[in-house]
């Protein structure tokens, strides 16, 4: 994703997360590049493909990616609008069908099974407690299996974001904190500053927060 689109003044959605993210999506055609995110390209590169779950795909570029790259990838959003076109660029693509898309929400999660490879890229909601998000997460990781939490530092937003509420937002050291020493080794714990463009064609550089971490039990 390049940068926020989703401002505190778009919450009419009675608590529905479907119905405030396909909001957000049908405001435009096309939200985000289509390129894989940055810190999935830096972290999951140098990973032996195997399967993959990518939370909060969005429009599905890092799915699609993760494909091109060998992985078997289960894509899941509780954005319908999104979903349908995440489908249809898979459609499009030679990799398409090593993807599933799937219709859920990480808040009510009924189990997809384990994956080699969990990621979270920008998984930010106002309905949705970042901690929600790293404990789907944490369970969707098989032994041995990787987990990419990637998101925007709450110190390092956007300059021109209206976000006013800090809680969908998170630093490395939160992060760490909510992992088990027992079950987790942590490989990357990092601030990592960014350059982005916005919609209006300013520049930035924003931070995010980036947590590699193995699954070891
Ligand atoms: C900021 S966007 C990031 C999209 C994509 N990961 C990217 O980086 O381009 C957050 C995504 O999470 C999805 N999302 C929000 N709440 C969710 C939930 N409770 N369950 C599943 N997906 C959710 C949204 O529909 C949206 O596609």
């Amino acid at each position: 994703m390049e940068e926020d689109v989703l401002e505190d003044k778009d919450l009419g959605h009675d608590g529905d997360a479907g119905a405030l993210w396909d909001a957000m999506y049908r405001s435009r055609d096309r939200v985000w590049s289509g390129n894989p995110n940055v810190q999935l390209v830096a972290e999951a590169s140098d990973l032996e493909p195997g399967t993959a779950l990518d939370l909060g795909c969005g429009e599905g570029a890092d799915a699609l990616w993760l494909a091109g790259r060998g992985w078997r990838v289960t894509a899941v959003d509780v954005s319908a609008v999104a979903l349908e076109r995440a489908a249809r660029h898979g459609a499009a693509s030679p990799h398409g069908a090593r993807v599933r898309w799937i219709y859920d929400d990480v808040a009510a999660w009924t189990g997809l099974g384990t994956f080699d490879l969990v990621s979270a890229q920008y998984l930010h909601s106002p309905l949705l407690p970042w901690t929600t998000s790293l404990r789907t997460a944490e369970q969707c990781a098989s032994v041995g299996g990787t987990l990419l939490m990637v998101g925007h530092h709450p110190d390092g937003l956007a300059p021109w974001s209206h976000h006013t509420d800090p809680k969908p937002y998170f630093t490395p050291e939160q992060l760490a904190a909510e992992l088990r020493p027992d079950q987790w080794l942590i490989q990357v714990l990092e601030s990592r500053p960014r350059e982005i463009t916005g919609h209006d064609g300013q520049h930035a550089t924003i931070q995010d927060t980036v947590l590699r971490a193995r699954r070891i039990a």
